[in-house]
């Protein structure tokens, strides 16, 4: 009784949902990620920086190029997922800083000029991001597959040969299918998890 989100939500976003490795053929459609982004834009980054970029893989073409760099026991989900969103971190996300944080402008010259902290902050931002967008799938009633088992590398040349940003996560999306999951993996208690000073 402690959380304020009603027990309705709570499931749908943490306890009944799962992480799909089958789907059904229901397409995915562009209002739907709409509405998603729409959603998870809102979730805080730092000096709201909002380095996640997302690629949606909707070309039979591009979806062969994408799963021929998944990790084996990955193409075949890939494969056949009626969506597949390609998560990325941009490096180069500071140029859009003055407009994100107005109110300071002087932080893309003053913590952004040199690349290194641009990649650190970006890949960590991103990455809160991703999470984000996970829950923002479930908020839509989908499933979402996210994956890193893939060969980065080969993602980023692939996709991204000619931009400053580089791949976190593959995530499929859509309907469970049958058997889209095994039983529920044990999760940490709360002691192991939660200490206080
Ligand atoms: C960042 C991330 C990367 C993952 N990479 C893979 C992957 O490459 N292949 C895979 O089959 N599952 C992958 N998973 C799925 C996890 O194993 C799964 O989400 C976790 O066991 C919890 O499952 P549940 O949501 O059904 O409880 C990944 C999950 C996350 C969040």
């Amino acid at each position: 009784m402690s959380l304020a989100l009603d027990a309705a939500a709570q499931d749908l976003l943490f306890r009944e949902a799962r992480t799909a490795n089958t789907f059904t053929d229901e397409p995915v459609s562009e209002e739907q990620v709409q509405a998603i982004y729409e959603l998870v834009k809102y979730a805080p980054t730092a000096f709201n920086q909002s380095p996640l970029r997302v690629l949606l893989v909707r070309s039979p073409e591009a979806r062969d190029r994408l799963v021929r760099h998944m990790s084996e026991g990955n193409r075949a989900k890939t494969a056949a997922a009626p969506l597949v969103a390609v998560l990325t971190a941009d490096h180069d996300f500071h140029q859009k800083l003055p407009r994100l944080f107005p109110h300071f402008p002087a932080a893309k010259d003053v913590f952004f000029s040199e690349r290194p902290a641009r990649e650190r902050a970006s890949s960590f931002n991103a990455a809160l991001q991703v999470g984000y967008f996970i829950i923002g799938v479930r908020a839509a009633g989908l499933a979402a597959g996210p994956m890193s088992g893939f060969d980065a590398d080969a993602v980023n040349k692939e996709f991204f040969a000619d931009e400053d940003r580089s791949v976190l996560a593959v995530v499929n999306i859509g309907k469970p299918g049958p058997d889209a999951w095994r039983e529920r993996l044990p999760r940490l208690a709360y002691d192991e998890v939660v200490s206080t000073v």
